[in-house]
Formats: C-alpha cells, sequence, structure tokens
C-alpha cells in the first residue's frame, strides 16, 4: 500500500462559483450525491457569502438540505464573516473555512477588506466555530502572484498563514488562485510557510490556467504536503479574480498520484462519472452564451 494523499474536492463550490448560468439546485445536489458515492472525505459544497458578490452560490442552504449525507463525509461552506457562519451552522454545514488572501490588492477585490480586516473578521468566526466544536479551514490566496499586486512576497504567505494557525484553522489550503505560479516560486512559497505550520496541516490548491498545477503539486508533495484540492471536471476559477481558470481537475489529479504510487481512496469510476456531469454543466452554460 503506498502512502495516502487525500483530494479534498471543491467543484461544488470553486467550481460552480464562476459559472455565468444560473445553475439549477437539484444539479448542483446531484452532483454532490454521485461525489458521495466516489469516496472523497470532504467535499466542499457551498459558500455563504453575500449574494450580491457571488449570486451562483446563494442556495448554498437548499443545497446542503437535498444532498443525501453518506456518513464519513464532512460536508463544508465558506464563511466569510458571521453572518455566513450563522447561515452555516443553519444549514448544518460539517466544516466551515474562512478564506483570507496573502495580497492586499485581492483581499481588497475579494473580500472589500484589507488583509488585517478580513483577519480581525475571520477571528471572530473562528472564535464561535471553536465554541459550537465545527473545524474550520484557512484558505490563503494569492500565495505566488496576485492578479492585481504581480509576485507576491514568501514572507506575506506566512505571516498570513500564521495568523490563521493561531486562530485555531485545524489546516491551511494554499491557494494559486490565478494558476500562475511557477514551480520554483511555489517552493520558495513553501520553504517559508513551513517555517511557521508543519506539512501535514497544509494543503495545495493550485489552479490550472498556465498548465503548471501538477509541477505544482510535486513540488509540494516533495516538500512534504499530503492534502491536495481538486475540482471534478476541472471546473471553477474565482470571479473576482480575473483570469483565474479552472482549478486542477480532481480526475487528473488522481491519475497522476496514483502513477506516483499514493493511495487517494476514491473510485475512479464515480469520478469520472461527477467529471462528465461537471463538464455537462459548463456545456450548458456554453450552450447558452
Ligand atoms: P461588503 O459589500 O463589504 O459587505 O462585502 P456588506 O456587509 O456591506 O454586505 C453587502 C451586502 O451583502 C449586504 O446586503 C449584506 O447584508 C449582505 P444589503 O444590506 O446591501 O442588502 N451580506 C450577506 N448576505 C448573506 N450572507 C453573508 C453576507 N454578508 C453580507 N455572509 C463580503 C463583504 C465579505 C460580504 C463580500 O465581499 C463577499 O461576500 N465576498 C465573497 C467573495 C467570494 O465568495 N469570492 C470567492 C471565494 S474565494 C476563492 O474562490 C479563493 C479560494 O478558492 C482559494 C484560491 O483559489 O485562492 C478559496
Ligand atoms: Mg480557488
Amino acid at each position: 500500500m503506498g502512502e495516502t494523499v487525500e483530494i479534498f474536492e471543491v467543484g461544488p463550490r470553486d467550481g460552480l462559483q464562476n459559472e455565468a448560468r444560473a445553475i439549477p439546485t437539484a444539479e448542483k445536489i446531484a452532483l454532490v450525491d454521485c461525489l458521495s458515492r466516489a469516496g472523497f472525505r470532504r467535499i466542499e459544497v457551498a459558500s455563504f457569502v453575500s449574494p450580491k458578490w457571488v449570486p451562483q452560490m446563494a442556495d448554498g442552504a437548499e443545497v446542503l438540505a437535498g444532498i443525501t449525507r453518506v456518513p464519513g463525509v464532512r460536508y463544508a461552506a465558506l464563511t466569510p464573516n458571521m453572518r455566513g457562519y450563522a447561515r452555516a451552522r443553519a444549514a448544518r454545514a460539517d466544516e466551515i473555512a474562512i478564506f483570507a488572501s496573502a495580497s492586499e490588492g485581492f483581499s481588497k477585490a475579494n473580500l472589500n477588506a484589507s488583509i488585517d480586516e478580513s483577519l480581525v473578521r475571520f477571528a471572530d468566526v473562528a472564535e464561535a466555530a471553536r465554541g459550537d466544536g465545527v473545524p474550520v479551514r484557512g484558505y490563503v490566496s494569492c500565495v505566488t502572484d496576485c492578479p492585481f499586486d504581480g509576485a507576491v512576497v514568501p514572507a506575506d504567505v506566512a505571516r498570513v498563514v500564521r495568523a490563521l494557525v493561531d486562530m485555531g484553522c485545524h489546516e491551511i489550503s494554499l491557494g494559486d488562485t490565478i494558476g500562475r505560479g511557477r514551480p520554483e516560486a511555489v517552493d520558495a512559497m513553501l520553504a517559508a510557510v513551513l517555517n511557521v505550520a508543519e506539512s501535514d496541516i497544509l494543503a495545495g490548491h493550485f489552479h490550472d490556467t498556465s498548465g503548471r498545477a501538477l509541477a505544482n503539486v510535486d513540488v509540494a508533495l516533495a516538500r512534504g504536503l499530503r492534502i491536495f484540492d481538486g475540482a471534478v471536471g476541472g471546473l471553477g476559477g474565482c470571479p473576482y479574480a480575473p483570469g483565474a481558470a479552472g482549478n486542477l481537475a480532481t480526475e487528473a489529479l488522481a491519475a497522476h498520484l496514483t502513477a506516483r504510487g499514493f493511495e487517494t481512496g476514491l473510485d475512479v469510476a464515480v469520478v469520472a462519472e461527477a467529471a462528465e456531469m461537471a463538464r455537462a454543466m459548463r456545456g450548458a452554460k456554453d450552450a447558452d452564451a
């Protein structure tokens, strides 16, 4: 048996949030239900952000209410503030995520707040979650490149990682939000971050805009990371990050990891089925356009 690597499926959230077509709630539920059969331990299914900012995620409560929860699978949701946290709790999200940026330009565009202002908001959310016993994942976006500020300094990433760890996040996902990161830059960023956090609480979240996501996964594997985010069908992007394209496709990530001798615990046939559903959702949008 090879060493285990967890793939954290973000397709229903990071994948679908960027789709222009209003995807029916029933389609989202069907996608999550398919993913629940694929062997993922965690699936990010919703985002309780402002519906004015991301209309595509407005039906998060209906999605969480409609899915068939499989025992042992944690259904996660993004929460930008206390209002979002209350909505996530009411919808019975099993895990929540707070999401900061390493660059000021993206923080302002995505959260209408400076990095430090956002961290103050997130500290309140993390404290409430701790009191309720809800696990908190932290994201750091723009870990190598920002669509507004350009190259990001590794020490800036490490500072935000440390702040999120201090808040009690059990895991930090490092996001190459616009998929521009080069392996050398990812490696330098990880070297700085590993001074403030152990590799076993870090996840790699690579968008594949420049076709370098798998090379960046290899750099992260060499640095000891064993958790990676993927989105079935390579759906995705961030509406507030111009130029951000799809997430690294889960099926490509799983095949890559298997070829390197790692176990993902996924049923590749079911993952392929989910990827087909995801692509059909996008195809329908393209047909509408
Ligand atoms: P704001 O406009 O500064 O805040 O937005 P506000 O408090 O003035 O709220 C604006 C309106 O939204 C108000 O409504 C609020 O009530 C409402 P109005 O009074 O005008 O009718 N509102 C809410 N409604 C429902 N749920 C809430 C909520 N909060 C406010 N939780 C805010 C600040 C943080 C709300 C906004 O900037 C926001 O929602 N941002 C989220 C953007 C987003 O979701 N981006 C994509 C996810 S991040 C990502 O994709 C990156 C990642 O994948 C990692 C990577 O790739 O790097 C994670
Ligand atoms: Mg992302």
